[in-house]
């Protein structure tokens, strides 16, 4: 029987696996960096839905070249090890009340990265919407947590309220765009909303 394309390992995959990293998601942030330079060398990062910690290893290893510090948080624990000196790990919903008082202590943040997804019902329309409302959420920690100049990197499930979450960092950020990294799969309805610069003051 065939192998479905989401079951066959693509080049992606092979390179995570070969380069250490526990998921192919890493070539998005990639991806994202070479574009805007969201991240660099002795940051504080918050990374949003970090688990199982692909995004938060390239940070270390590569970003920050282990100089800086990244708040990862999760509803699940990192599966990376062993967890870089940089890294902070919280297990916990990121938006909830028993995580914030540790995103205050470890902030302000000079960027905000969030890879954050709902676990997906395979009705779009369901998933899209809890997407948004993902997305939104980590738009409003970036109003509060994030630097004046810092920057953010949000993902969304096409469909879920673009026009109007961009709407919102183009109110927060200098410079807003939305990106389709070429690492995301053919199959995906994923974006990655991107704000530069965030601008002092400004509020949702
Ligand atoms: C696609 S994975 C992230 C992959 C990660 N960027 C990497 O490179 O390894 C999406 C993650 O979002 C997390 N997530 C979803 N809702 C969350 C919430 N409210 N708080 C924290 N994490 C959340 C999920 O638990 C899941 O691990």
């Amino acid at each position: 029987m065939a192998k479905s394309r989401r079951n066959t390992a693509d080049s992606y995959t092979l390179r995570a696996r070969k380069e250490g990293y526990p998921a192919r998601s890493v070539y998005k942030l990639e991806e994202i960096q070479k574009q805007f330079a969201i991240i660099k060398k002795g940051d504080t990062v918050l990374d949003v839905g970090a688990a199982p910690g692909s995004w938060t290893l390239f940070t270390n290893n590569v970003l920050l070249k282990g100089v800086g510090k990244i708040v990862a948080v999760d509803l699940n624990p990192l599966s990376i090890n062993p967890i870089p000196h940089t890294v902070i790990s919280y297990v916990g919903d990121a938006f909830g009340n028993e995580i914030r008082p540790k995103l205050i202590e470890h902030g302000p943040y000079d960027a905000i990265i969030s890879d954050a997804a709902p676990l997906t019902t395979g009705n779009r329309g369901v998933d899209t919407a809890r997407s948004e409302h993902l997305a939104e959420q980590v738009i409003l920690l970036g109003a509060e947590h994030l630097k004046t100049g810092g920057n953010l990197v949000v993902k969304l499930f096409q469909g879920g309220g673009e026009q109007e979450l961009m709407k919102q960092l183009r109110t927060l950020f200098t410079r807003a765009k939305i990106v389709k990294p070429k690492a995301c799969r053919d199959d995906s309805f994923e974006v990655y909303l991107v704000g530069v610069g965030r601008k002092e003051g400004e509020q949702v």
